[in-house]
């Protein structure tokens, strides 16, 4: 008998039945009385809960969002300021620096962050147009304190504050309002449980205002100033919207509502701790400084002897699927989310699932170990 398949990447993560309904409907016309009213109330709700002045729902994955975060803020020839915790950190400077704009990095050791006051130093240097941060690296699994950034931004007005959200939003708590945050996106297909296809972007009034101070700017599709009349008026055109994802993001939003937004953050970090707890317990190590960890995915390093390939093929035939590690810690790690809407049946079936990739890589293993200490951590 063979295993179902647990998707235990950080993104694309596991699509609830609900979801997934939405995704097979019949496709209607974007001008569809239905869809318009299902598309405005979604813009609604997602601008409501992440308390921003917009947000745009357009196709496109995490990568676009971050383009489209930064063809609205900045123009050739600006300073900007980038704070990287690993590989996703490090994508913004070859966006950046293909638009010209000056680019200065404060790069953290992979698994450690940039302390707030070296932060605050760099920016006492020069003037900066912008910064970003991103909330959550995937390639690390450290979280950046957003709020105490946001809140140390505020002796700096002019320089726009952008978060990557990408691997954290809707797993972990953010507010443009309450952080001081001027431009947030994310991804479909992480925290939100949708599938891959939907880049979702919040802007605050600072930067809306400054996009409107850079006039013309040379992207079309990555323009806000295309797409605003279309998120507040959904019967407008510019370009065909993703009708079934968008279903399927309402439909997330719909979960996430009825969960409530701070228990799905309590969640998150209870479910999280419980299961990095349990791996240590079964002889991992964890990338990322204790205090640093996120709750949305744990990059788990190996005991000496484990084969990364190996060890994931056989994991794999146990039914969890998970990712490699990046950059150095390429074979040395994988990556496990647990993100989104997923379950506690899920949880333990992952951790039996890696007992027994262990016992089948040749490790002395206590089986139950991990599921029971994350039993005993969440009927805490
Ligand atoms: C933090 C972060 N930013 C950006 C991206 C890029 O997103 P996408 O793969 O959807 O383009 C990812 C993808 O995993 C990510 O984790």
């Amino acid at each position: 008998m063979r295993n179902k398949k647990l998707v235990m990447i950080p993104g694309p993560t596991p699509t609830v039945n609900s979801i997934m309904v939405q995704m097979g409907r019949e496709t209607v016309s974007f001008k569809d009385a239905g869809f318009v009213k299902d598309f405005k109330e979604l813009v609604i709700d997602l601008k409501d809960m992440w308390q921003a002045e917009e947000c745009f729902v357009l196709s496109g994955t995490g990568t676009m969002a971050m383009e489209v975060a930064v063809a609205n803020s900045v123009k050739s020839g600006d300073n900007v300021l980038v704070v990287s915790h690993g590989y996703f950190g490090d994508r913004f400077i070859d966006i950046f620096e293909r638009r010209g704009i000056k680019t200065d990095v404060l790069s953290a050791e992979w698994g450690k962050a940039i302390p707030i006051n070296q932060i605050e130093a760099k920016l006492k240097e020069k003037h900066y147009h912008a910064i970003t941060i991103t909330h959550v690296d995937t390639s690390t699994g450290t979280r950046s304190d957003i709020a105490r950034i946001g809140e140390m931004l505020k002796k700096f007005p002019d320089t726009l504050y952008i978060v990557d959200g990408v691997c954290s939003t809707a797993g972990e708590r953010e507010s443009l309002k309450e952080m001081g945050i001027d431009i947030l996106f994310t991804a479909s297909q992480k925290a939100f449980g949708v599938s891959p296809g939907l880049a979702i972007i919040w802007a605050g009034s600072k930067a809306m205002e400054r996009r409107k101070n850079l006039k013309t700017i040379a992207d079309s599709y990555l323009d806000f100033e295309k797409w605003l009349p279309i998120m507040h008026d959904p019967m407008k055109y510019y370009g065909t919207p993703p009708i079934n994802l968008i279903w399927a993001l309402k439909e997330s939003v719909r979960i996430i509502k009825e969960e409530g937004l701070e228990e799905r953050f309590e969640r998150h970090l209870k479910d999280a701790r419980a299961i990095q707890k349990a791996l240590l317990g079964l002889g991992f190590t964890i990338l990322a400084d204790e205090e640093l960890r996120a709750v949305t995915l744990t990059n788990v390093v190996y005991p000496e002897g484990i084969d990364d390939d190996k060890f994931r093929a056989i994991l794999a035939e146990e039914g969890v699927v998970t990712a490699n590690g990046l950059g150095a810690y390429s074979g040395k790690l994988f990556r496990l989310g647990h993100m989104g809407n997923i379950d506690k049946h899920t949880i333990v079936s992952t951790l039996a699932a890696i007992e027994r990739a262990l016992y089948r890589s040749g490790v002395d293993v206590q089986f139950g170990k991990s599921v029971g200490i994350y039993q005993s951590e969440i009927m805490q």
